[in-house]
């Protein structure tokens, strides 16, 4: 087996960042068969980008690189998060286009190129994660590189329309040509940059999966629906279960039911949206007045970009709205939560609730909708509320699917949720849960390079 060099923007060095499920997967598979882990140090400095630092451990070699302010203000606030993750979550309105960010976003990927490639050897597999990283591969081509490269696309593709929006999309996405396999979320999101490709990207569709560039080279492009480590989570929910926080949680609850939501604080996860579909629950259904909580947790992200801070007044606005509208002396409607929690918190909070409500306005695949089924009690799982936006919602069909923007939809889900009988609530979390386990973490991470390996 080939050594395995896993690339992207943020890496989960040991002992540094909490590793999330994605982390975990790639570990093992890192684990497994010797590799490196390359990406971006996580440091802003004052002078130049490029300092680099290594660790080693279990197998794997930790690689990452120090960026400058400037660097990291045009490639991560800038390009990244402010042009392309708007425009790949469908807001041309949020888009802020610049040509100086789009500059530094390629002079950082040239800098991820000059870096990386020496390390590469000749039979290295090389899988790069994430929109920040999109013209990487055509860059180590252009350094001599030819082992197998491999793309995963985390986020959604929007449609050729939206795409052609931004200036010098050819430039960005013909580099995806220089990819051997291109890995997405859902065969819509396969779809979508199929369509792209030919009706603007100079590509010809060979077969379903295959398309062909003008200039004759060949890539893939297939649907890899990321997953959970179910078993993992599922333990983890049963034992976090006593845990001083989770604990205390329940005993504040009283007796009432518990909504849940956890999401980064970002505008593509609808939380004004859901906020509002609450209210129209407690407006629509007075009958159920002071018998459920709603708890929103949701940590602060990438809080230096302007919509985001935009996003988190317009939140604490809101949740002051709705309690001080709704509230009793003995009861808060909605509790907001800024402050992150241990993951196996979660997993405990995520067993509390007899609700889970999950209402993106598009997301790639939502893991938190997956990790909220993983973790219910088998004897009485509570209900997942699920946006048909989010790309979770092709594989969790027995979740109640809502459509994010008709909020007194939203509003009767929560409803039937809050008051399904349990043979219902087991019938459907059994089917949900039965899939997460076979299409776990792993799973997905042993598809998507053997696809890539398959291909040489
Ligand atoms: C999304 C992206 C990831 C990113 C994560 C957190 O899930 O697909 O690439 O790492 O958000 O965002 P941040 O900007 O904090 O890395």
């Amino acid at each position: 087996m080939s050594r395995l060099v896993v690339v992207s923007n943020r890496v989960a060095v040991p002992g540094e960042s909490r590793a999330g499920g994605l982390a975990v997967g790639l570990q093992a598979a890192l684990q497994e068969r010797g590799g490196v882990w390359f990406g971006w140090s996580g440091r802003s400095v004052q002078g130049e980008s490029g300092d680099m630092h290594e660790q080693s451990e279990s197998n794997i070699r930790y690689i990452t690189m120090d960026l400058s302010k400037k660097d990291l203000d045009s490639y991560y606030n800038g390009f990244s998060n402010r042009t392309l993750w708007p425009l790949l979550h469908f807001r041309l309105d949020l888009i802020d286009y610049d040509r100086s960010k789009r500059e530094g976003y390629w002079r950082v990927n040239a800098l991820f190129a000059d870096k990386l490639a020496p390390l590469l050897r000749e039979d290295d597999t090389v899988w790069i994660h994430d929109y920040h990283l999109i013209p990487l591969a055509a860059l180590l081509r252009e350094r001599g590189i030819g082992c197998r490269i491999g793309f995963f696309l985390h986020v959604p593709v929007p449609s050729a329309d939206l795409i052609q929006a931004l200036p010098d999309h050819r430039a960005l996405f013909s580099t995806l040509y220089s990819y051997d396999l291109l890995g997405f979320q859902t065969r819509r999101d396969v779809d979508r940059f199929q369509s792209y490709a030919r009706l603007f990207g100079g590509g010809r569709l060979i077969d379903a999966n295959w398309i062909q560039a003008s200039d004759g080279r060949r890539v893939r492009t297939s649907a890899f629906p990321i997953g959970i480590d179910t078993a993992h989570i599922a333990r983890q929910a049963r034992t976090a279960t006593s845990n001083k926080p989770v604990r205390a949680l329940r005993q504040s609850l009283e007796n009432r039911k518990l909504a849940i939501g956890v999401d980064r604080l970002d505008y593509s996860k609808g939380l004004p949206e859901r906020f509002h579909g609450f209210e129209h629950y407690l407006r629509r259904y007075p009958q159920q007045k002071g018998s459920m909580t709603y708890l929103q947790i949701a940590p602060v992200s990438r809080g230096s970009v302007n919509e985001y801070r935009k996003l988190r007044m317009e939140l604490e606005q809101l949740a002051g709205h709705i309690n001080g509208g709704h509230a009793e002396a003995d009861w808060t409607p909605l509790r907001y939560v800024n402050q992150n929690y241990a993951h196996s918190t979660l997993t405990g909070f995520y067993r509390e609730a007899a609700v889970g409500l999950v209402t993106p306005l598009r997301d790639g695949m939502n893991l938190v909708a997956k990790e909220y089924v993983a973790s219910q009690n088998p004897d009485d799982p509570g209900v997942l509320v699920l946006s048909l936006l989010a790309g979770a919602a092709d594989e969790l069909k027995q979740a109640l699917l809502v459509n994010p923007h008709d909020l007194d939809g939203v509003a009767d889900a929560i409803a039937t949720a809050a008051n399904m009988p349990r043979a219902e609530r087991i019938e459907r979390w059994r089917a949900m849960f039965e899939h997460l386990s076979v299409h776990d973490i792993n799973r997905w991470r042993r598809d998507y390079l053997q696809a890539l390996e398959g291909l040489h």
